[in-house]
């Protein structure tokens, strides 16, 4: 059965690949056969972060056509049932991934032969991006408790509802929704899950169910990185507190990691931080972390791309 995760957060440098590498190296550790796939495309590091300094093959040999099975472009890493899809020579920026390259990339991770899969995405909200959480009811977004950062990982989440939505209707009906919406609720109105919810419920009961099973079917999860010791430890249970009012959906707390000084030694010096400083907060942080992510069980892959 494979588990796989998105792992995002809106804004650059909040710790995406970070905690990628570090719940691998974890998942690893409990015999996992695991599976890292850099899709932060253009701006690749993920292999910097397992040691694998020279990727000698990369995701774009697949998009391109150079090596057909997208299986045949994995490495291995130092580290046993750690697996790395380098993103390394890759040029292209994920958000101008034309549709056909997306959609066969989608359809090939889902059908890889690992237990678990984590997609590090790249910062930002384009179609893409959301198309690749959504190829899975599992995520984990990250933020930091930087106030900038967190608008960002709102402002995520609320893009991959709206895309979820999008994705059950054609281009004219989606329009005419827009129009019904604006029409009844005013303008600006079509920001508002709610009240595209309930437009969605009078026009298309059918599909208002669907959706209602598809959203309460989602497992995402919140993870508050670099936590300093004045900031707030319940600040991450807040966050999802108010994207579920707003948004209407369950967003649960994964936990928080603690800022250490140190994960920038472990960078430098291209060692995992796990590794290198077990005994720290951070490292405590990330394995409880870890347990609660393998402790929750949804595993359903999305139909969509198989
Ligand atoms: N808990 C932490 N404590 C201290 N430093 C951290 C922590 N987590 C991440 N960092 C540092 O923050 C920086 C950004 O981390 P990382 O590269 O994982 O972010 P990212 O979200 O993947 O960024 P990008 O969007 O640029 O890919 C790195 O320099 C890393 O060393
Ligand atoms: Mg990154």
């Amino acid at each position: 059965m494979v588990h796989i995760w998105p792992i995002g957060g809106g804004k650059g440098g909040s710790g995406k690949s970070f905690l990628a590498s570090s719940l691998g190296r974890v998942l690893a550790g409990l015999g996992k056969k695991t599976l890292l796939i850099d899709l932060d495309l253009g701006a690749a590091n993920l292999h910097t972060l397992v040691d694998v300094p020279y990727p000698v093959k990369c995701l774009s040999d697949f998009i391109h056509k150079k090596i057909p099975l997208l299986e045949n472009t994995v490495l291995e890493t130092p580290v046993p049932n750690l697996y790395l899809i380098s993103g390394a020579h890759d040029s292209l920026d994920i958000a101008n991934l034309p549709y056909e390259q997306k959609v066969k990339t989608l359809k090939a991770i889902s059908k890889l032969n690992y237990e678990w899969i984590l997609l590090d995405l790249g910062a930002g909200t384009s179609f893409n991006i959301l198309d690749f959480f959504l190829i899975s009811q599992n995520s984990i977004f990250i933020t930091t408790p930087e106030p900038t950062s967190i608008e960002n990982v709102y402002r995520l989440i609320r893009s991959i509802y709206f895309r979820r939505i999008r994705q059950y209707f054609n281009a004219a009906d989606f329009k005419t929704l827009e129009e019904e919406v604006v029409q009844e609720f005013g303008e600006g109105s079509f920001n508002k899950p709610d009240c595209i919810m309930q437009a969605v419920k009078r026009a298309h009961p059918e599909k208002s169910l669907q959706l209602e099973n598809d959203f309460n079917s989602f497992r995402f999860k919140l993870v508050l990185n670099q936590l300093r010791s004045k900031d707030n430890i319940a600040l991450g249970a807040q966050i999802c507190k108010i994207i579920e009012k707003h948004l209407g959906f369950q967003v649960d707390f994964a936990g928080n990691i603690a800022f250490d000084d140190r994960v920038h030694d472990a960078v430098c010096q291209r060692v995992s931080f796990l590794d290198r400083y077990p005994y720290t907060r951070t490292a405590y942080d990330l394995r409880e972390l870890s347990k609660r992510i393998v402790n929750s069980t949804s595993e359903q892959l999305l139909i969509r791309y198989s």
